[in-house]
Parts: structure tokens; C-alpha cells; sequence
């Protein structure tokens, strides 16, 4: 019934405790099912991935290097090779179809299954159709069937690139794994065919599909993104770039200098989005990423906030509003003040943690 019930799925049946499983860079779900199987996940992005600043066409790519190297290394330790696109932790960044062909030829040659975390998988194709050179003239719906050629699986949240309010899948060319998954799925959903899915949503899905792929949707969808990084920017708030598909990612880090990366700048900024304007985004930073299986706790790679926009739903005013609402925020931010945690869970503490402002 959404992404993360495939997730579990899948780790539940290839992850054991010792495994690693390497990815572009996990999604805070699919790190959690990994964590949760007593396995490591392991990020990988590029360099380019890392500098929020910096204008590069794919910074959803996989460093080759390091995964070729931690499959040489440790080869007996990895059960499987992810990957997210585009990659929602990493600012909704694609990866090229050359990263991916690259990256499932590495895995299949140290004869390792290669799963996508397909999300946004029209976004990405559509960014690749504008970015990667040789892509221009090709449709999207070639592009996607690239995309997934090379794969072994997918694991999808319908509720993003299937236009669906519900709803997700595990995909697997291996049946018998496939067998295995529907074995256990029976034990937390029922049969694939009723159960966490009604058909109502099965058939909203099946639209969603077809619909996700009108390039004028794409166009409209990432130009707004497009166009709020580009005023923010203009006014001097760090964002991401180039936008991401799905969201404007601002980085709270460098916009809130005065608080350290300890004291969850980017939960700050969140809340203080809310309070003055009502606007509900999300911490992708040190609280969702800092606390270590472990349990010490260190600064997340960036200190980011998501601004997610649903898909068709919200206009240009939308839009313009929130270029107002940072406007007025910009003028204060100084007075913004760090958070620190008074309650959070063993695990995934992002979703359920209680603050307090220091
Ligand atoms: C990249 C990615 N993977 C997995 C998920 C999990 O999907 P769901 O929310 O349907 O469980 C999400 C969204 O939350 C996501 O963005």
C-alpha cells in the first residue's frame, strides 16, 4: 500500500545483519527497512551531489568508483545494488540513463541484483530528455523503458509518479523471489490483488501511469520548481541547484549560519516556515539522518529543507506566495533560534520526535 511496505518487503527477504547495500543515496524510508533488517545502508552519490551550491545536470548519480571498489572489496557483503531516481534526500536530483546503464553493468558483473527506487522515474526520464546529451528526440516513454531495462526490480510509491493518493509495489524479474515476497506480503496485506490496494486505487494507479508521462505535466510540474529556486536565489537564499523535480530544497545550513548543524537549522527553518506562513515543508538534514544505528549522533551531510510540491494542485499565486513568505523571513532570520529534541524513538526519529527551542 505504499512504497515503504515494498521496501520491507524486499529487505526483509535479501538483507541480513552484516549486509550492505549500497544506493545513489537512500531514501530515510528505505534506509530504515535496511537498518531495521540489521543491514547497513550505504550512500554513494557523487561529489557533485554533496555541494548544494553547485549547478551540475545529474546530481542524482552514483559514484562508479566507489561502488565498483565496495564490490571488489566486499563483494560477500552485498546483496544488492539500489538506486533512487530521482534522489528525493538529495535535493530530487536526477541521475543520467548513462549513470544507471554504468551502474546496473557494475552490479551485474559482480552478479548483484540492481533495484530501482522508481519514485520519480518520469521526473528523472524527463530531466534526461533535457539534459543528457543524444536524449532530445526520444520520447519518455523510450527513456523510462531504458531506464528499467537494465534493472532487476523496482520498489515504487504510487502515491508520487502514479498520480495515485495510495498506494506503492514491489517489481521483480526473479519469480521466485517474487513468490517468496507474495508469501509474505500475505502475512501483513493479503493477496497483491485485494488488501492494502483497493481497486479503486489499483485503477487510479493504472491512469496515473499513463498520465505521468504527458511532457506538457512534466514541463508545467518542473518549470514551477524551477522558477521558485530561481527567485529565492535572487534574493539570496541558498537553494539547491539546479531545482529538483519534485521540490525547491532550501539549504538551511547555509541560510541559518548561526545554528549549528546539532541544533537542526533545517528543523528550525521548517517550523518557522509554518508559524509565519503556513507552509508545511520537511527537515531532510541532522534529524532525519544524524542518529546513528549505534546511537551517537553526527551532522547529516547537508542541512536541508524540502518544500514538496504536489502534483497538480497548487497555481503561480501558490508559488508567489512562498517567494513572499521567505521575503519576510529572510528580514528575520537572525532571530531564528536552534531546537533541541526532548523525545525521539530508537529508530527514524524524524517523524515522531518532540522539540523544544533553545
Ligand atoms: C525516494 C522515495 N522512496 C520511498 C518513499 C516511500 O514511499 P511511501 O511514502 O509510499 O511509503 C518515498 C516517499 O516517501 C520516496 O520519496
Amino acid at each position: 500500500h505504499q512504497g515503504r511496505a515494498a521496501e520491507h518487503l524486499l529487505f526483509n527477504l535479501i538483507a541480513k545483519p552484516g549486509h550492505i547495500i549500497p544506493s545513489n543515496t537512500h531514501f530515510d524510508t528505505t534506509r530504515g527497512n535496511i537498518e531495521a533488517a540489521g543491514a547497513e545502508a550505504v550512500d554513494l552519490p557523487v561529489a557533485e551531489g554533496k555541494i548544494p551550491s553547485l549547478d551540475h545536470p545529474f546530481k542524482g548519480n552514483m559514484d562508479l568508483d566507489a561502488q565498483e571498489a565496495l564490490l571488489r572489496e566486499k563483494r560477500d557483503s552485498v546483496p544488492a545494488v539500489m538506486m533512487t531516481i530521482t534522489n528525493n534526500a538529495g535535493g530530487g536530483q536526477p541521475a543520467s540513463l548513462e549513470n544507471i546503464r554504468a551502474a546496473a553493468q557494475i552490479a551485474q558483473h559482480y552478479r548483484k541484483p540492481f533495484f530501482i527506487d522508481g519514485c520519480r522515474f518520469a521526473e528523472n526520464a524527463w530531466f534526461i530528455k533535457l539534459r543528457e546529451p543524444g536524449q532530445q528526440d526520444r520520447s519518455i516513454k523510450t527513456i523510462i523503458h531504458d531506464i528499467f531495462e537494465v534493472a532487476d526490480g523496482m520498489t515504487m510509491s504510487a502515491k508520487k509518479d502514479a498520480f495515485a493518493n495510495i498506494g506503492g509495489w514491489l517489481a521483480l524479474r526473479d519469480d521466485a523471489l517474487a513468490e517468496r515476497a507474495r508469501t509474505l506480503l500475505i502475512q501483513t496485506e493479503g493477496f497483491p490483488t485485494y488488501g492494502g490496494l483497493a481497486g479503486r486505487d489499483l485503477d487510479a494507479i493504472a491512469q496515473g501511469l499513463s498520465e505521468i508521462i504527458d511532457e506538457d505535466y512534466l514541463r508545467y510540474r518542473v518549470r514551477t520548481n524551477a522558477y521558485i529556486a530561481e527567485r529565492l536565489d535572487a534574493m539570496g537564499v541558498p537553494v539547491v541547484k539546479p531545482a529538483g523535480g519534485h521540490a525547491v530544497f532550501v539549504d538551511a545550513r547555509a541560510f541559518l549560519p548561526h545554528i549549528p548543524p546539532l541544533e537542526y537549522p533545517g528543523q528550525a527553518l521548517a517550523c518557522a516556515l509554518y508559524e509565519m506562513g503556513g507552509i508545511r515543508g520537511c527537515e531532510i538534514g541532522t534529524v532525519m539522518f544524524g542518529r546513528k544505528p549505534d546511537g551517537s549522533e553526527e551532522p547529516a551531510r547537508m542541512d536541508l529543507v524540502r518544500l514538496a510540491m504536489p502534483r497538480r494542485v497548487y497555481t503561480q499565486s501558490h508559488a508567489d506566495y512562498i517567494v513572499e513568505v521567505f521575503e519576510d523571513l529572510a528580514a528575520s532570520k537572525d532571530q531564528l533560534r536552534g531546537l533541541k529534541i526532548v523525545k525521539e524513538p530508537p529508530m527514524m526519529r524524524h517523524f515522531t520526535s518532540e522539540f523544544e527551542p533553545l
